[in-house]
């Protein structure tokens, strides 16, 4: 076996899985998020490290995997949150989520004081949700700790150290925390000067499939598991489960909804420019890149939803109650921006809003526009594809919006695209997996790798009708960003 290690936002999910890319075993262990205040979103690293070790020991023992039967292990990780850590490797503040969104003023600051020159280096801007705002506020709100941070890590690098003892990230990874240099695939020297940032702080960078360390003897005791056994660097988690997924080539899209929403596009061309609307990373693959798109609150919206509205119930009522409402929930439109929005606005501020609402109006019809809206949203994403003549005829579903019949089809209709799901929606830990397999020479390359482990499920084709009625009200739901913007 290799272990797929998936360390998410709310949990973390490790799988045992084959050579062959059958998942043996799977458990996971979840951690608390914590809002100190409103925009603030963080974690404790230390959670993650012992939720990662808590669900490893529940493989060995509760499913038997043997420890001499794992032969490596590597990750997929949330990508952007901000570890810092002192010159002994001590954790120094919790870690900045990619969902915290306290960082408009560096925001801003990075904008007047570089420019343009800021998106030439990195093709990203500086939004709140990456790594560099969230050290520049560290650095201007916290000094105290500012002045003992040796070394920053992405979330799945720290848990990485803790069990190798060594430091680094991987170039994924790195693109996302907005200091790497893309056309020289370095840590940007200008950006680290004009912002007082030493570029001793960055860590090491490897590709994805590369050795990063063995488990320590210290890990191996408190984990269960080998002593020495390979551990590769890992992935980004969009990166991860774009791998995962098959996204090897340029004619499929990703549509991921997890807590964010992402739209995804593999790219092999680093000068691919959308006008920096969308993000541009490196890929888990050497020389290759993605675009994406994020929507802040996809299943976030569904959560909020139940959590408010249906507490008592699971989420395959809400899905019955929004079958028996119709397409277009009966003239109502929901637009998800519950913590502001990513792409392809970059607007903190907006907040969602229900449009239309009427005295006919049942709860079943408020799930099926939150399920249509969070659609609608990644159709504003899809959309700057075609605006780019950027051609692609499949898209492949992934989370939750693959768990349900219903979702497929909307997507389908909406996109008016073939829409795919997979055998194994578990993409993340599946991506992390194949990185081992490849780190370990299982495989020669990726695209061997996922003959075996990406297999299609069932395929959803758009229905004519549906497509004519949703591109209609499509049009109504774009334009209520503008409309609503200035009332947030
Ligand atoms: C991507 C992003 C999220 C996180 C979730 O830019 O912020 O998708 O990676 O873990």
């Amino acid at each position: 076996y290799v272990l797929g290690v998936d360390l998410g936002t709310s949990a973390v999910k490790v799988a045992a899985i084959t050579k062959n890319g059958i998942i043996a075993a799977q458990q996971s262990s979840s951690y608390p998020l914590s809002h100190p205040q409103v925009g603030f979103s963080e974690q404790d690293p230390q959670d993650w490290v012992t939720g990662t070790t808590a669900a490893i020991h529940k493989l060995l023992t509760q499913d038997h995997i043997a420890p001499t039967a794992i032969a490596g292990l590597s990750f997929s990780g949330q990508m952007h949150g901000l570890v810092l850590l002192d010159h002994n490797n001590q954790v120094l503040r919790p870690a900045i989520l990619w969902d915290d969104t306290r960082t408009s003023k560096q925001r801003q600051e990075v904008e007047t004081k570089m420019g343009h020159k800021f998106i030439q280096i990195t093709h990203n801007q500086p939004l709140e949700g990456f790594t560099l705002p969230k050290l520049l506020w560290v650095q201007e709100n916290e000094p105290e700790i500012w002045q003992q941070a040796t070394t920053f890590l992405l979330p799945k690098d720290y848990v990485r150290y803790c069990m190798t003892g060594k430091l680094a990230t991987d170039y994924s990874d790195a693109t996302g925390t907005v200091m790497l240099d893309i056309d020289t695939q370095s840590w940007s020297k200008e950006i680290c000067d004009t912002f007082n940032i030493p570029l001793s702080i960055c860590p090491p960078l490897l590709h994805s499939s590369e050795l990063a360390g063995h488990i320590t003897d210290a890990y191996a005791k408190t984990s269960g598991l080998q002593a020495n056994m390979p551990v590769f660097a890992g992935a980004a988690d969009n990166a991860a489960s774009a791998l995962g997924a098959g996204i090897l080539q340029t004619n499929t899209v990703l549509s991921s909804i997890g807590t964010s929403g992402v739209v995804l596009k593999y790219e092999s061309n680093a000068q691919t420019n959308y006008q920096e609307v969308l993000q541009f990373e490196d890929h888990a693959i050497n020389d290759a890149y993605y675009s994406m798109g994020v929507t802040l609150a996809a299943g976030d919206s569904l959560n909020w939803f139940k959590k408010t509205f249906y507490p008592q119930t699971d989420f395959s009522q809400m899905i019955q109650d929004a079958e028996h409402s119709t397409l277009g929930a009966h003239g109502l439109l929901y637009t998800p921006y519950l913590i502001g929005e990513r792409a392809p606005y970059a607007d903190a501020k907006i907040r969602g809003s229900f449009i239309g609402v009427d005295s006919s109006h049942v709860r079943g019809d408020f799930v099926r526009a939150v399920l249509e809206g969070i659609i609608f949203s990644f159709e504003d994403l899809m959309q700057i594809y075609a605006s780019h003549n950027n051609m692609f005829d499949t898209v492949i579903s992934i989370g939750g919006g693959a768990k349900s019949p219903l979702w497929l089809q909307i997507q389908a209709d909406i996109f008016n695209k073939k829409v795919v799901s997979l055998a194994n929606e578990q993409t993340a830990s599946l991506g992390a997996a194949m990185l081992a397999t490849v780190g370990l020479g299982w495989y020669p390359d990726f695209i061997s790798c996922t003959k075996n482990f990406v297999k299609v499920k069932t395929t959803y084709n758009p229905i004519p009708e549906h497509v004519s009625q949703y591109h209609e009200l499509y049009a109504i739901y774009h334009q209520i960003y503008s409309q609503t913007k200035d009332l947030s």
